[in-house]
């Protein structure tokens, strides 16, 4: 193993997360190569610079006219210049300033600063390399965005562990998660993955349920057993109802047990409306977890960025840096949560008010983009495809659910949205 490995490896002996890294997880460093040897001369190369493989000219990045034409809000460092494998600092300080500021009950000195990733898949991935062995369990509700199979499953040839993820009585499955994590954690390590609010059932849980969550969650890791729980946080901040918890689940978790490792994957892309940007971040939280020790951590995950990516999108961190640090941001995103927030609105309106065919069973829904149809006695395959035929689109899950992207259509579209979808239920 590389001398700059084991030095991380002792540096997080004894905690949770050296406990739960994978074999990858162990091997990867960043490397005192180019990256670091550049980062010095940055400081101290005042005569001459040839370090980085860039062009530059009047010691600024050389920028073509015609790309310069087409950023003018940005100069050619912030442009085309790259940026470092872990994320521009000052993007990296600014998320988690907004971090803190979405979620009050962080304690900013319990987490890490959040590391630029290439959007949240890129984030998951990364953290299923750096924590997940082959043959390794993944606990996960039922109903979970499908691409976790693609990154666990066929990336790191782990396996799904799923409960159901509502009860009989329509709940959240709180015993059921607890039961799925203490059986998958009988080898001494576990991992969870959690997303709020859900994709595709656009639950989120109640304060009361969040609650119970983390005591469950502190109660299997009483037993002795390592758990790194991953809050998949794409769509925070869409909450619609009073009663929902407001705050990721990665708060709590952030500061519950030595045990417990959490990992908070968020970022821009649905968040600030900026889906292709592909800026994401990744944030940890351990009780008891040193600098020193966040600080190896991050030189790990920075690692395996460089080993992948390299670096994220320039222009995409300098441009969502400058829309975070502008005076109408707040403003500008709650009115965009609003109008998405009005189109969940009609939807339950819709649901209340109109006869429901039998066959669609709406699953509870108080968040996010979705809502999602249990369908009894029909094939939600056979029905995506027939109202495909009438020109809408859905999502069929597993043959069984059909997926409703509310966030996706107009509001004046919505009623006329279900009532084809009704309609064509009922002709099947
Ligand atoms: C639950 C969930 N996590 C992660 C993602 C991916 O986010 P990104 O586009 O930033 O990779 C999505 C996108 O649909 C999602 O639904």
């Amino acid at each position: 193993m590389n001398k700059l490995a084991s030095e991380l490896n002792d540096i997080l002996e004894g905690t949770a997360c050296g406990r739960l890294l994978s074999d990858f997880g162990r091997r990867i460093y960043f490397p005192k190569g180019i990256l670091s040897q550049t980062a010095e001369a940055n400081k101290q190369a005042h005569r001459q610079n040839a370090t980085v493989g860039m062009a530059f000219i009047d010691r600024t990045p050389m920028e073509l006219p015609l790309m310069r034409k087409q950023l003018p809000g940005l100069e050619p460092s912030q442009a085309v210049a790259y940026a470092p494998s872990s994320g521009d600092p000052a993007l990296r300080e600014r998320w988690k300033q907004e971090i803190l500021r979405k979620n009050p009950g962080i304690n900013p000195d319990e987490i890490s600063l959040p590391l630029t990733v290439s959007g949240l898949t890129n984030g998951i991935s990364l953290i299923a390399d750096m924590f997940l062995d082959e043959g390794d369990d993944v606990v996960v509700p039922d109903m979970f965005w499908g691409n976790y199979r693609l990154i666990f499953e066929e990336r790191r040839l782990a396996s799904l562990k799923t409960f159901p993820f509502f009860s009989e009585e329509g709940e959240l499955n709180i015993q059921g998660f607890r039961k799925t994590l203490e059986e998958a954690g009988k080898r001494g390590k576990v991992v969870a993955i959690l997303n709020f609010p859900n994709n595709p059932t656009g639950y989120s849980p109640t304060k009361d349920e969040a609650k119970k969550l983390v005591e469950e969650v502190n109660s299997v890791a009483e037993q002795g057993i390592d758990i790194l729980i991953i809050s998949d946080d794409a769509y925070f901040g869409l909450f619609f109802e009073q009663d929902t918890e407001k705050e990721s689940i990665f708060s709590p978790l952030s500061n519950l047990h030595p045990r417990v490792l959490a990992v908070k994957i968020d970022g821009a892309t649905k968040e600030d409306f900026l889906w292709g940007f592909r800026i994401g971040f990744v944030t940890f939280g351990g009780k008891g977890m040193s600098r020193k020790q966040y600080i190896a951590l991050e030189k790990k995950l920075t690692g395996s960025l460089r080993s992948s990516l390299s670096s994220c999108s320039r222009p995409a961190q300098s441009l969502l840096l400058k829309g975070l640090g502008s005076p109408g941001y707040l403003k500008e995103k709650e009115q965009y949560n609003k109008e998405i927030e009005r189109r969940y609105l009609k939807v339950r309106e819709i649901l209340r008010v109109s006869d429901t065919p039998q066959r669609l069973e709406p699953l509870p829904f108080n968040s996010g983009y979705f809502m999602s149809f249990r369908c009894n006695g029909i094939n939600a395959e056979t029905l995506r495809l027939k109202l495909l035929g009438k020109g809408i689109g859905t999502i069929a899950i597993q043959e069984k659910y059909l997926r409703v992207a509310f966030s996706a259509v107009d509001l004046e579209d919505i009623p006329g949205l279900f009532d084809t979808i009704y309609e064509t239920a009922d002709e099947l």
